[in-house]
């Protein structure tokens, strides 16, 4: 009934049956029994679909009952994308592998050209990322990052345009305006008396100073960038000032918290979402809690009022932006108009606003500090970083433009190296929405099935990279051969890539 493994079906037939006939009355054979017949059917059923992969040519390393393949995540003792790095680097020889996170089934993809085929070429087997959620309970989880099929690609390339290298000059100001708070903020951290850094020194020994003078040089970088952060996308998302940086109770801050809480709630949530959309679908239950919903949706409408009133004026952000896009859609609505056609409501801008602050916020505040930590541990890269910095200003006569950012070759190797060696999705996932023949094999993923590709543990391969552990932002320099493609994916890869990554040419 359950697709039991044969043998583990015949030995609950055959405790069953001993149980029943062969115990002679006595007590202490019945328990034996009845034990061992328990254990069997316990094991049988939460290990049901353990063949799945085998019965199909695919090589899938031994598992757990229930949890599969990610018990040392269900454990705390690992992040699931370590999880896979140790999951890639241990099955050197496979191109592809079978997992289970707890009843999920889900291949795990070494092989780049395999990878690169799933996102881009067969992107028609594989539209979707595999977040289940209900419109109606969860609104706010209607944006480009949660929708499925073909409701997310009418969106996407509607407001694909929002995000050219002409619209994000225009958001540069804004940036800009953070950007020199950031350093005042740096300044006022670095001149704080000894007592307060030293407290900092004590929690955290290792550090530049160590407790031998100059504490004040000690600074909790990943509060600091992330509140940079939080304070430079809001104006480009919502169109208003935020401060985070240097208020922990601001608004933002609060939401921020709350949606990231790991209270047990939000990691059961979380865990059966992925795991068994159906439990979390019948019971209704919210990707995004009310009251996160409630606040960003309250923060855009009152924006997109205030706007429309004339109240406040046009600031070239998101708002604006989502704004020009409905009326054009209200102009064009003469024609005839497509009864798929994704309409820009309230919803949809407040849904996508919290994408962009959400999908900006964690991983360029994440990228940061990772960058700090290595320029802290290598003046040598340090060094030639602001050097470069010097010069370009120095040629722009001190002035920081959006061309200027362009002129920052070895910034934007530095960067890269970080996204190499910390990308902030250690792993990438697809859901198989078509049946999938792997190309020159006779596998068949199978609709429903998690492809999943372990972004950190290929971008740290020494196959793909010499001397792999390093931070050596030099192997980006222009004329060093680079990794085949499959291979550097930090921001995805394909339709579904991050449409944040904005080339700025
Ligand atoms: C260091 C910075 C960033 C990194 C490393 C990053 C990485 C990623 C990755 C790996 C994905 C999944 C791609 C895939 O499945 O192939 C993604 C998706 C996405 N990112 Fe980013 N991201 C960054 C910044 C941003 C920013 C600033 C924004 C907002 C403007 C953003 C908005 C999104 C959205 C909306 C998606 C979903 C796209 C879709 O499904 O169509 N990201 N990002």
């Amino acid at each position: 009934m359950f697709g039991f493994k044969r043998s583990a079906f015949q030995l609950v037939v055959c405790l069953a049956w001993g149980l029943q006939y062969y115990t002679f009355g006595s007590l202490v054979l019945w328990y034996i029994f009845a034990c061992g017949l328990s254990v069997a059917v316990v094991l049988a059923v939460t290990t049901y679909d353990h063949d799945y992969w085998r019965s199909r040519g695919v090589f899938s390393p031994p598992a757990w009952p229930v949890v599969g393949h990610i018990l040392s995540v269900v454990m705390f003792k690992e992040q699931g994308g370590m999880c896979f790095k140790r999951i890639y680097d241990t099955y050197k020889d496979e191109r592809y592998l079978g997992t289970h996170q707890f009843y999920q089934r889900t291949l795990v993809v070494r092989d780049p050209e395999l990878i690169r085929r799933v996102c881009v070429n067969d992107f028609q087997h594989f539209t979707d990322r595999g977040f289940f959620f209900n419109k109606d309970v969860d609104p706010m989880a209607g944006s480009v990052l949660f929708l499925r099929g073909n409701e997310w690609k009418r969106l996407r390339t509607k407001i694909s345009p929002i995000f050219s290298p002409n619209k994000l000059r225009g958001m540069f100001p804004l940036i800009e305006n953070t950007a020199g708070e950031f350093v005042t903020r740096v300044k006022d951290l670095l001149s704080q008396p000894k007592d307060v850094t030293s407290k900092i020194v004590e929690e955290n020994p290792v550090g530049p100073s160590n407790g031998v003078g100059q504490v004040s040089s000690v600074v909790d970088s990943e509060k600091l960038v992330g509140g940079y952060t939080a304070d430079a996308i809001v104006p480009c998302a919502f169109g208003l000032k935020s401060n985070v940086m240097y208020n922990d109770e601001d608004p933002f801050a609060v939401a921020l918290h709350a949606f990231y809480e790991m209270s047990v709630f939000n990691i059961f949530e979380k865990t059966m979402r992925q795991f068994w959309p159906a439990f979390v679908l019948f019971f209704r239950m919210r990707i995004i809690p009310k009251k996160t919903h409630d606040f960003f949706y309250n923060i855009v409408t009152s924006v997109l009022r205030a706007r429309e009133k004339g109240v406040q004026e046009k600031r070239g952000d998101f708002i604006d932006m989502m704004m020009a896009l409905r009326n054009d859609d209200t102009n064009n609505n003469s024609c005839k108009k497509d009864n798929e056609d994704v309409e820009i409501t309230d919803m949809v801008i407040s849904a996508n606003a919290f994408i962009i602050f959400l999908g900006g916020f964690e991983t360029t505040s994440s990228t940061l500090a990772f960058l700090f930590l290595e320029l802290a541990a290598d003046q040598r890269v340090q060094e030639a970083m602001r050097q470069e910095i010097r010069e370009v200003l120095e040629k722009h006569e001190g002035k920081i433009t959006y061309e200027l950012l362009q002129e920052l070759v070895y910034m934007e190797m530095v960067i890269q190296e970080t996204l190499r060696l910390y990308p902030p999705f250690p792993s990438i996932q697809r859901l198989c929405t078509k049946d999938y023949t792997i190309p020159g094999t006779t596998t068949v993923v199978e609709r429903g099935t998690i492809v999943l590709f372990p972004t950190l543990g290929i971008q740290r391969d020494d196959q793909y990279f010499e001397n792999a552990s390093a931070f050596i932002p030099e192997r980006w320099s222009e004329g060093r051969p680079q990794p085949p493609p499959g291979v550097y994916m930090p921001f995805g890869d394909g339709p579904r890539y991050c449409i944040g990554m904005v080339y700025p040419y």
